[in-house]
């Protein structure tokens, strides 16, 4: 009786052990050693399929700083299918686009926004600025500084003009994720789409200009100054400098209306750190920060 009971044991266990070995080569061992990898593959933002490139050398030692600081806990890069996540980051990611991600970054927290298409969304200028000092450009930010990947000024203190050879190879990977689809942002020929200018400006109230001071001061003064003078602690890292408002000139366009600004502060200014703010500031905030934008002119 205890003879039939060992040998059942001992073929329960041979087959357990068997099994975790087999189930040890199929799903780590051989994916990890034999398969090709071979799906470099995505649907572009035109819906045509496209190769992924591979990682440059300054990219890769930028994703090797980006594990080394552990961006990875706060920042996930997996825009996922469900719950607006889209709306957020854009595209849903694709397979393809983790080709030659080994080891992935996938993260599991965010303690800060998704990372899978920052490519592009902002201007070197901006990561150098915010990566020295976040709350620079987001008030509050519990992003720590890291201003190691910056030489020093005299006075000891980072300077943002001068990133070292890992602080450009950081933001060279930071701005290389999410563009396997290509340009997506800037779709050709609609540039101007989902525009969501008002008729015409609300008359500014004083109360309105109160409310403005509260969200420039939360939102614009890192780069345009407590002052609206252009001169914000992130300016030195921007080229184009941020606008000076106490001379009441604007750009885009020349003798820029309520509305033209309000247009600016949607779609932010190509070409320049200068943010979209459509997602982040509600239409309300947006004209309330336009009606003490106007008082800054002398
Ligand atoms: C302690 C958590 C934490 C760590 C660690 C961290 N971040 Fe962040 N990060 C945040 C938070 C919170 C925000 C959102 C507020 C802000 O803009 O600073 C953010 C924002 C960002 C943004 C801006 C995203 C946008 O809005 O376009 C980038 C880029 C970024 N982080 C990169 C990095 C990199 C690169 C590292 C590592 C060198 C890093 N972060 C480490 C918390 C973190
Ligand atoms: C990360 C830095 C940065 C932040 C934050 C920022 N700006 Fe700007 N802004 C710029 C830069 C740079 C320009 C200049 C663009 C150029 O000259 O091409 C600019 C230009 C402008 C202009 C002028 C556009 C024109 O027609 O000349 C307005 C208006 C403006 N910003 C408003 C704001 C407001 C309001 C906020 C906050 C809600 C804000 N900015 C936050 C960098 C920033």
């Amino acid at each position: 009786m205890s003879n039939v009971t060992t040998s059942f044991k001992g073929a329960m266990l041979g087959a357990g052990v068997g099994l975790y070995f087999f189930a040890f080569f199929v799903g780590y061992a051989y994916p990890a050693f034999f398969s090709k990898h071979d799906v470099p593959k995505v649907k572009d933002y035109k819906g045509n399929i496209v190769a992924v490139r591979g990682y440059t050398e300054q990219e890769k030692l930028g994703k090797a700083i980006y594990i080394r600081e552990n961006c990875w806990i706060c920042h996930s890069q997996f825009v996922r299918p469900i719950g607006g996540d889209e709306k957020r980051y854009g595209p849903v990611s694709q397979a393809g686009e983790y080709a030659y991600d080994f080891p992935h970054t996938f993260g599991t927290r965010r303690i800060g926004p998704d990372l899978a298409r920052e490519g592009g969304k902002r201007t070197d200028g901006w990561q150098y600025g915010h990566l020295a000092n976040p709350q620079a450009m987001t008030q509050g930010s519990i992003m720590p500084k890291f201003v190691w990947y910056f030489e020093k000024k005299e006075d000891g203190e980072a300077d943002i003009t001068r990133p070292t050879e890992e602080g450009k190879a950081l933001i060279s990977y930071i701005q290389r994720l999410g563009t396997s689809i290509g340009d997506w942002r800037n779709p050709e020929g609609e540039k101007a789409a989902g525009s969501t200018v008002a008729a015409s400006a609300p008359t500014f109230t004083p109360q309105m200009v109160k409310e403005g001071k509260v969200v420039f001061e939360g939102n614009c003064a890192g780069c345009h100054g407590l002052a609206g003078n252009g001169q914000g602690p992130a300016a030195a890292a921007l080229n184009p400098k941020p606008r000076n408002f106490t001379e009441g000139k604007f750009k885009y366009p020349v003798n820029a209306k309520d509305s033209d600004l309000f247009k600016t502060l949607e779609i932010g200014v190509k070409g320049s750190a200068m943010p979209a703010w459509k997602d982040s500031l509600s239409e309300a905030q947006r004209w309330a920060v336009i009606s003490y934008v106007r008082t800054f002119k002398k």
